[in-house]
């Protein structure tokens, strides 16, 4: 790419979106993107997007990038893998929905169980947010309890139980209501709120006199292993094991959500990397590289309510053989992939950023496991909560971050610009691209560094 590039065609194509479409698009999450908003500085960015191959995504006007937004987060082998797309198309010629099962879907629960839960039954539904709310359903049916408890910052689908202090919610709502249930969306029910509990997350301290005080009421806590919505935060060493030990002793079904870091952070997801299992576990982006699936795997105990229809899972497309067969083989070729390669590249490009933003003084934060990360401009030596990403946006230099990912989208480097700078990497990124990114970011820096005064 050569000077600015041109959205001309993504601009008309917008346009007729917004009549079309609510807001534009598709999903509310697109909304950077798609109305060039950061933070309520404007931004000039592609919005609608043509092909994407391996590390590549082009847009409508025939832009290239190296992709670090990765669809939010499911390419994981690389846009349009062809050992995926072959599967796929055979099972076209086969059919693509029977309203009965096919051998394909065991094939596929044999690998969650050989990888990610040994106890584990599975059931296949369409999306995360699907997969979330059948957990807290099947948690629900099994203890009978009513509430659940959530983390601040942590996004589950967009469920009515989930718009509640959720990653939409908090914008703008900690200082005015310092932590208070507050709901992102109208058309949530008050019954459906007065239901969830949230915390902030990493805090052992509330985790434990929350349970002590509660407990009885609680059906299900549900956390993200590693911190990946509202930015990329590992968990405080002990605090996993705390709530694992809290749940069990108080009848809580535990929900790791790993709809991200499920086969984004090896084969058997963080858990493994933390050496802690949940109770349920959720699933859905990197298991089928793009195609739609969401995924529950729960102890057997945990499903028996299903098992003898005190409660109902159903979906016409759970199971269906075409995402089957694209997360067979995604986690087939995630299984003689090399996954410390995903790492080092990952860590390389955190260190390239981390060695520019100290080259340059600029303060800022790089962090994440590698195969995710998030770019924080920021005073703080360390975010381990997500009320400090939210205190960003407060800082004068939250105009650096603007610039520093419209400088990288200038420069053929795509990643959604926010305020917790997350990006994704695929095992279809080369050490060419690394070297490019490390360059790219470094004059985007620079250019962010000169454009705000000290
Ligand atoms: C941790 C987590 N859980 C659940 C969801 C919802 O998944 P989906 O968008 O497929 O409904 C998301 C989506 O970003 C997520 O990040």
């Amino acid at each position: 790419m050569t000077g600015e590039p041109v959205f001309t065609r993504s601009r008309e194509l917008q346009l007729e979106a917004n009549d079309l479409l609510p807001g534009g698009t598709n999903s509310g999450a697109r909304a950077a993107i798609t109305q060039g908003i950061y933070e309520g500085l404007s931004i000039s960015t592609p919005s609608f997007f043509e092909r994407a191959k391996g590390s590549r995504l082009y847009d409508v006007d025939k832009n290239e990038y190296i992709d670090y937004h990765l669809g939010f987060g499911p390419i994981i082998l690389g846009h349009s893998n062809p050992a995926v797309n072959n599967a796929v198309r055979q099972q076209i010629e086969k059919g693509t929905v029977f309203g009965g099962n096919s051998e394909v879907e065991l094939k596929l629960c044999r690998k969650f169980v050989k990888h990610v839960m040994s106890q584990g039954l599975t059931v296949l539904c369409s999306t995360g947010s699907e997969a979330t709310s059948i957990a807290r359903r099947l948690a629900m049916a099994y203890n009978k309890k009513k509430k659940i408890l959530k983390f601040e910052g942590h996004y589950h689908g967009w469920a009515d139980w989930n718009m509640v202090a959720n990653v939409h919610s908090v914008i703008g709502s900690f200082a005015k209501n310092s932590g208070q249930r507050v709901v992102a969306a109208d058309g949530v029910p008050q019954s459906v709120v007065d239901d969830v509990i949230i915390l902030p997350w990493n805090d052992p301290a509330a985790l434990e006199e929350t349970i002590r005080r509660e407990g009885e009421d609680i059906s299900a806590v549900i956390t993200e292993v590693y911190q990946a919505n509202w930015g990329v935060i590992p968990p405080e060493k002990g605090y996993l094991e705390l709530m694992r030990k809290l749940t069990k002793e108080n009848g809580i079904a535990l929900i790791f959500d790993e709809v991200i870091t499920g086969f984004r952070m090896g084969l058997g997801g963080a858990q493994k990397e933390f050496g802690i299992t949940p109770d349920i576990t959720t699933l859905a982006k990197c298991v089928a590289n793009g195609f739609t699936i969401g995924t529950v795997l729960a102890r057997k105990d945990i499903m028996e309510p299903v098992i003898s229809d005190r409660t109902y899972i159903a979906g016409t497309y759970n199971g269906n053989p075409l995402s089957v067969a694209a997360a067979l083989a995604t986690i087939t070729e995630l299984e003689s992939s090399d996954y410390s390669k995903l790492y080092e590249r990952g860590n390389a490009i955190m260190k390239g950023i981390r060695d520019s933003m100290s080259d340059n003084h600029v303060p800022g934060l790089v962090q994440g496991p590698g195969p995710l990360w998030s770019v924080f401009f920021t005073d703080l030596e360390k975010i381990s909560f997500t009320r400090q990403v939210f205190s960003i946006s407060m800082h004068p230099h939250i105009k650096r971050s603007a610039i520093f990912f419209q400088g990288l989208i200038n420069r053929g480097v795509m990643a959604m610009p926010t305020r917790y700078g997350r990006m994704y990497l695929s095992f279809a990124h080369s050490d060419e691209d690394v070297k490019k990114t490390i360059e790219v970011s470094d004059e985007a820096l620079k250019e962010a560094k000169g454009a705000v005064a000290e």
